[in-house]
């Protein structure tokens, strides 16, 4: 049965309510001032020996993501190495350099790791434009080719190896290097698209436990062992809220597979944070497991989940995992994350028209977030073992200064290929140790994961960022993000999603399906609606119809223009109050899924809003000018009434668009 009421706040509340909640929940826990005095011989001992330059840091550097050159990067790098045939990857690379300016790059990073392909785009592209027949002509798969290589060369910053094997055995020299060191591995992959895709990385996933636990001490402690970190939406095609039912049916068994190998042989099994909207339906299937945990195996310790600061639940979700810890005398191992899908979070709500953001705005925000999750894991340290992933120094050596004052054990992480500097650093002190989470795979499942990373590392606000760039001085670099956050000043550059189209037109307001409250208004209309019977019109009907609105026309052609755009919005308003029995109609007698429904009632209220807008400007009368003595006037007109037959496919939203206009 889906849930009937959500365990967790609701995630569309005012951010500087919640981050008032944070700040205060952070006094006298934490002292900004020493934490940045520990972390500034850090930064200045990496900006001084920085550590073996990636292709990542390099492309960025010259190749900034806001450029067009990062841009085309991007796209390439998300798409590239997935294109199964050459036309397709010679179109797309001649598509994505052609647009770019990689002008002048002779001598520039990306022609050094991508010589060929830089070389020939310049030679070649200006002429050729993007049309991908010629450029093949001019050789084009030579370009293709070194620029496939280019974006392989940065997968390679962030995989270990290409199977288990290959990530262990770079694992162990790893260590030999490095004491104090731990590995997550990470099997690529997610988003599972198809059954057969869910059960390769299942299979995948099972192949690495197995291998793990083969090297492991199952004496030893989660903490000390290896371990796995996965993502659920690998290993099921319909991991969504919609399909509640059929997760909990057929994800839970396979994960508990999963389970069941690492409890074994005492390993640390992470269930990695995916987007905001599936968090309800992993706390679901997380309590499952947990339930198995208690029965089956209630000494293991080393299960557990990645948990999200820059969500505005973060805190109330710890809070939640402690007492489900507690009630079944569990210990479980969280690892705080501030979060990887931003961009798309924010983008999501601006497209749900939903009442704010699930996550914070505004970087310093989401650090204050973090710190207060942290004092709230140290705070249950009966219930669970925190693991702090973060590459920020500042953020280190605050959490650091936490874990003295509080006593507790705990683990810091990092990412393969990323904040190394600053760990060759940090695990000096012997007394601290870190776990890398090694994503391991083949390069066509890298890419999402990668996208990731390249907004991680380009992103100006980002820590990683500021510290490769020499131009940000080390008091901006460890600014307290206690001080950069005033909730009675909230200045965010960002407007909700219901303010996006600015003050003349408001955006329709949407709902999020994946949210007890926000469905239950749906459900109620739903089972309250009595389908009315269609009646057939006469042909003399149709004519009656007809002939009252020719006569009706020219009344309404003569009203004055804010009148009719004023009855336009006065219709958007109405429609938005009805939102759930309009859907409700819609589901029942367009048989359209939920989601299709509230997309189109928001359609036609934009439509019905934005044409109000348009009449308004197209309509007022124009003078214009003209010789002494006459006054020319231009003005729009009707024209005339007509007919619109709601087509079965948007029975509303066209109908009301074509109107409106
Ligand atoms: P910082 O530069 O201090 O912080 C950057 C972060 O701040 C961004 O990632 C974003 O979360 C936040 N941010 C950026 N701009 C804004 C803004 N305008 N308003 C509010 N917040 C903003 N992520 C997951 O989602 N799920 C996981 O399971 C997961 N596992 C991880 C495991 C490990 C070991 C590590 C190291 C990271 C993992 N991550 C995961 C990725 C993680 O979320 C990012 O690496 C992390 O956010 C970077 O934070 P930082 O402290 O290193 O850097
Ligand atoms: C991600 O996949 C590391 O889980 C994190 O981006």
């Amino acid at each position: 049965m889906p849930r009937t009421t959500d365990r967790l706040p609701f995630p569309y509340r005012p951010e500087a309510g919640v981050l008032a909640h944070r700040l205060s929940a952070l006094q006298g826990a934490l002292d900004w001032a020493a934490a940045a005095t520990q972390a500034a011989p850090w930064v200045r001992a990496v900006r001084e020996n920085p550590p073996p330059f990636w292709a990542m840091e390099s492309l960025l550097k010259e190749y900034p993501i806001s450029s067009a050159e990062g841009l085309a990067l991007m796209r390439l790098a998300e798409a590239l190495l997935r294109v199964p045939d050459a036309e397709t990857a010679i179109a797309l690379t001649a598509d994505q350099l052609g647009r770019a300016d990689f002008d002048g790059a002779a001598d520039s990073t990306l022609a050094r790791l991508s010589s060929t392909a830089i070389a020939m785009s310049k030679k070649f592209l200006p002429e050729a434009g993007n049309e991908p027949g010629l450029m093949a002509k001019l050789g084009a798969k030579t370009v293709v080719a070194a620029t496939l290589r280019a974006v392989q060369l940065l997968g390679r910053q962030f995989v270990l190896g290409q199977t288990i094997e290959e990530g262990m055995k770079e694992a162990a020299s790893a260590r030999k290097r490095q004491a104090n060191l731990s590995f997550s591995f990470d099997m690529l992959g997610e988003g599972a698209r198809t059954d057969a895709d869910a059960l390769r990385y299942l299979a995948s996933y099972q192949n690495a436990i197995s291998a793990i636990a083969r090297t492991a001490d199952p004496k030893h402690a989660p903490s000390q062992n290896d371990g796995i970190s996965i993502k659920l939406s690998a290993l099921h095609p319909r991991y969504e809220d919609a399909q509640n039912d059929r997760v909990m049916r057929e994800l839970v068994p396979r994960v508990w597979t999963l389970c069941e190998g690492a409890a074994a042989a005492n390993l640390n099994l992470t269930i990695d944070a995916e987007e905001v909207d599936r968090l309800e339906l992993s706390l679901d299937v997380f309590e499952a497991l947990a339930k198995l945990v208690a029965q089956h195996c209630p000494q293991w310790q080393g299960f557990g989940l990645a948990l999200q600061a820059y969500q505005t639940r973060a805190v109330e979700l710890i809070e939640h995992v402690a007492a489900l810890g507690r009630q079944h005398r569990l210990k479980f191992m969280c690892r705080l994350v501030k979060g990887a899908y931003w961009d798309a979070e924010i983008k999501r709500a601006q497209e749900l028209g939903l009442p704010a953001y699930p996550v914070f705005t505004q970087k310093p925000h989401t650090d204050v977030s973090y710190l207060a999750c942290a004092q709230a894991l140290f705070n249950a340290s009966d219930a669970i073992y925190p693991q702090f992933a973060t590459h920020n120094a500042g953020t280190i050596a605050a959490i650091l200064g936490m874990a003295t004052r509080q006593g507790a054990p705990f683990e810091l992480q990092r990412l393969h290929g990323m904040g190394e500097g600053i760990y060759r650093e940090v695990l000096k002190n012997p007394a601290v140790s870190c776990r890398v989470y090694a994503p391991v795979g083949a390069h066509r499942d890298l890419l999402a994961y990668l996208v990731r990373r390249l907004l991680e590392n380009g992103a100006n606000s980002s820590f990683v960022h500021q510290l490769a760039d020499e131009s940000v001085g080390m008091d901006e670099l460890l600014l307290s993000p206690l001080e950069q956050s005033k909730p009675d000043v909230m200045t965010s550059t960002l407007p909700l999603p219901p303010e996006l189209y600015g003050s003349k037109r408001p955006n329709s307001l949407g709902l999020d399906l994946a949210v007890v409250a926000h469905r239950e208004p749906l459900l109620a209309a739903h089972a309250a609606l009595v389908l009315p019977t269609v009646p057939e019109a006469t042909g003399a009907e149709a004519q009656a119809a007809v002939v009252k609105a020719v006569q009706a026309f020219a009344g309404w052609n003569h009203t004055p223009v804010a009148e009719r755009a004023a009855t336009l919005r006065r219709a958007a308003d109405a429609m938005q109050h009805q939102l759930p029995r309009l859907c409700a109609l819609l589901v029942k007698e367009a048989h359209k899924g939920w989601g299709d429904a509230v997309s189109e009632v928001r359609e036609a209220i934009d439509l019905l809003r934005y044409y109000a807008n348009v009449a308004e400007r197209v309509m007022a009368p124009q003078t214009l000018p003209g010789p002494t003595g006459e006054s020319n006037t231009l003005r729009m007109e009707g024209r005339g009434a007509w007919v619109c037959i709601s087509p079965w496919n948007f029975p509303l939203a066209i109908f009301v668009g074509q109107v409106a206009a």
